[in-house]
């Protein structure tokens, strides 16, 4: 048996329950994973308190937590390539959790864990960099020397999405608190906006993509400030089409995907050092709704961890 943080029902944090769960057992080209660091993401309160819309009363109980760090523990038949012991991170599929001490995990869903992170950094990165990294050049194709506004850059998709915009080459505007101004600069950032001091429709316009980490009145003051035929991406549902061809502009809403190939890509831009992960802070298993509260009220740079019993 394992521990597993799961819901039975919606609501606050009182709802997160320590359960004791059998140890999944993987299958073919599945491998278990012994989980030492797991992020915790807005999906995860989103989740538990039932305004995620993916998840509904029959999904319950759940086991919360969509990425994870850790070590291969056993192999399916046909997980030719690993051996316990070998370091991976994941994006689990929706239908599994990472607040457990192991988890199943598919060949489709993992990369090698970059060498020069621990397994708290590493587990900061799969889901808040793989929306970014989706968002940007799957959706958004950006390219080099366009220019991209990023709404909420200093998070944990922001973050990430800031750094890998600067490593294609393009001109990067982002909304941030005043506070995370400098920090916003740090990350590359060639334009950094006071999202409460300032209005970005006045410091931007004729860009070629502006990418909602936020949605609201800012998305929706956000097609101003797009060319002819520019893009709104959201991670945020699909953003209102008939306002898309009122301003001449194309709308995108994605829900991020599991992607071994983009998330080893990623590995490799952290170990060659052209991309930094921020832990803002880190919380033991045990405290995990302390873990969700500070991100949703806390106000953090970058991206809040559970650590496992090592
Ligand atoms: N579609 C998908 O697959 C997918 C995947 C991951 C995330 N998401 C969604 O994407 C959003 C961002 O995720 P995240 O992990 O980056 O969340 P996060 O770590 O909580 O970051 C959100 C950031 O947005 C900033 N912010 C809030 N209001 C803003 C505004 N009006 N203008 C500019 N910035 C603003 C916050 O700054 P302050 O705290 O200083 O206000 C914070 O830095 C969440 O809603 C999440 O649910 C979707």
């Amino acid at each position: 048996m394992m521990t597993a943080v799961r819901i039975h029902r919606f609501g606050g944090p009182e709802v997160l329950e320590r359960d004791a769960v059998p140890i999944p057992q993987p299958e073919d080209d599945e491998v278990l994973v012994r989980i030492h660091a797991a992020s915790v993401n807005p999906v995860d309160y989103k989740t538990r308190s039932g305004s995620y819309p993916a998840v509904r009363e029959g999904d319950l109980p759940k086991i919360l937590g969509r990425d994870l760090s850790g070590t291969v523990e056993s192999c399916g038949t046909r997980a030719h390539t690993l051996r316990k012991g070998d370091a991976v991170f994941a994006l689990l599929g929706r239908e599994r959790g990472a607040y457990a001490e192991y988890a199943v995990v598919k060949a489709v869903e993992m990369a090698a864990k970059p060498a020069s992170l621990d397994h708290v950094q590493a587990a900061a990165v799969p889901l808040a960099a793989l929306t970014a990294w989706q968002g940007l050049f799957e959706h958004g194709g950006l390219g080099p020397g366009q220019r991209v506004l990023i709404h909420g850059g200093a998070g944990g998709v922001g973050h990430f999405a800031v750094q890998f915009a600067k490593t294609r080459g393009a001109h990067v505007a982002t909304t941030v608190s005043a506070g995370d101004l400098d920090f916003a600069r740090a990350l590359g950032a060639d334009q950094v906006i006071d999202y409460k001091g300032q209005r970005f429709e006045d410091e931007v316009r004729d860009l070629d993509m502006v990418l909602d980490l936020v949605s609201g009145e800012t998305r929706e003051r956000s097609w101003a400030v797009l060319r002819k035929g520019g893009i709104l991406v959201s991670s945020l549902g699909q953003p209102d089409e008939a306002k898309a061809a009122a301003h001449g502009v194309r709308a995108s809403g994605y829900v991020a995907q599991p992607d071994a190939a983009a998330l080893a890509e990623i590995g490799r831009l952290i170990d060659d050092g052209a991309v930094r992960v921020t832990v803002a802070r880190t919380f033991p298993f045990e405290r995990v709704g302390a873990a969700q509260d500070a991100l949703e009220h806390g106000h953090l740079r970058g991206k809040v961890v559970l650590t496992m019993a090592p």
